[in-house]
């Protein structure tokens, strides 16, 4: 069986051109007679490797010099339970726009005094609150938003007016998906097994000055981010072989013209499939337009019989992981910077006859 159009949320599709070269690279690294699986952390040939990813993601980003950028492990879970451990000081403000946000506010309860700012719960998350003037108050170590919410599938479009507090993100579904102007945050985090790599690996972009604090006494040194930025991610083992698939997936994407590029090829993408849902008499898109995310698409049919019979019969036509998130039901395309523009052509071309056979 050839490959099929994978819509997973994560982990997801990854580009087929990077998955072959990490297959002929796997048995002997640049003739060093090993695989990147198999090097010590501490070799030449891994330094060379991790030195070359974060000078590509630094371009990439054109990420600042006062900002560390940091390898990790552990998912976003452990990124989220470590934010609070470093910098909830006195009080930390959460936007709470879907289920992350909403986990990662109640880890930040556990450690101290976190406030919700807005939420949108009250219209099941298909839409981002005005963020304009938010009660936050000038004794808030940081403001935390989920920029990309994969399950509901919205976007900040527009990032919170913070009034001078630090912007903390979880931008694990749309990190590299655009440009971003990364001065506007002081603390940004994604768990890259959305559009960068295989699940293990967090990748952290930090302002020094905002790293340059004393985290509470329990956090574990590897939860420490003043510690690891010092450390440069060689604290102890990292994830090696992630951090060398996300290298390859930098490249992949420079040579594709950058994140600007990109941007316009998922606008494009995106773009196929909400025209066809805005004219659709069957399918409806669950998200207030202006806050419809270009990385994940959710739709339904309102009936939960046909939404099945679309997930399995999409399956049989080689299109795989359109089923929505088990929280929501219905369906979520989500179309990352590897989905071809063809995977969303033929899913738009699909759902159009499975229209005309169900109406
Ligand atoms: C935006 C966002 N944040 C956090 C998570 C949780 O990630 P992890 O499973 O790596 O902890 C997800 C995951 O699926 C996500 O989409």
């Amino acid at each position: 069986m050839g490959r099929v159009f994978n819509f997973s949320a994560g982990p997801a599709v990854l580009p087929e051109e990077v998955l072959k070269t990490a297959a002929e690279e796997m048995l002997d690294y640049h003739g060093c007679g090993m695989s990147v699986m198999e090097m010590s952390h501490r070799s030449k040939m891994f330094d060379e490797i991790i030195k070359t990813a974060e000078a590509d993601l630094r371009e990439l980003l054109s990420i600042p010099e006062d900002y560390s950028v940091i390898f990790l492990q552990g998912g976003a879970h452990l990124l989220f339970g470590g934010i609070p451990m470093n910098f909830l000081k006195k009080k930390a403000g959460y936007i709470i726009t879907g289920q992350w946000a909403k986990k990662a506010f109640s880890e930040a309860k556990k450690f101290g005094n976190a406030v919700e700012l807005a939420s949108s719960a009250d219209k099941t998350f298909s839409y981002i609150p005005d963020c304009s003037d938010l009660p936050i108050t000038d004794d808030m170590d940081y403001v935390y938003i989920c920029e990309n919410n994969t399950i509901y599938g919205t976007k900040f479009h527009t990032l919170p007016n913070t009034k001078g507090r630090p912007l903390v993100a979880d931008v694990s579904s749309c990190f590299l998906s655009e440009p971003m102007d990364v001065e506007k945050y002081d603390f940004i985090y994604a768990g890259v097994q959305k559009n960068v790599g295989p699940a293990g690996v967090q990748i952290v972009i930090a302002k020094k000055s905002f790293l340059d604090v004393e985290p509470a006494p329990y956090t574990p040194d590897i939860m420490n981010y003043k510690l690891m930025a010092e450390k440069e991610s060689l604290l102890n083992t990292p994830p090696c072989y992630g951090i060398y698939i996300c290298g390859l997936v930098f490249k992949w994407l420079k040579k594709m013209g950058g994140l600007t590029e990109m941007k316009k090829k998922n606008e494009e993408k995106a773009a196929l499939l909400y025209d066809f849902l805005d004219e659709s008499k069957l399918f409806k898109g669950t998200v207030r337009k202006e806050d419809r995310s270009i990385m994940n698409v959710p739709f339904i049919t309102g009936n939960e019989e046909l939404d099945a019979k679309f997930v399995k019969e999409s399956k049989e036509a080689g299109m795989e992981n359109l089923k929505g998130h088990r929280s929501v039901g219905g369906m979520r395309a989500s179309i990352y910077n590897a989905m071809p523009k063809e995977g969303v052509e033929k899913l738009v071309s699909f759902m159009k006859e499975f229209e005309k056979n169900n109406s």
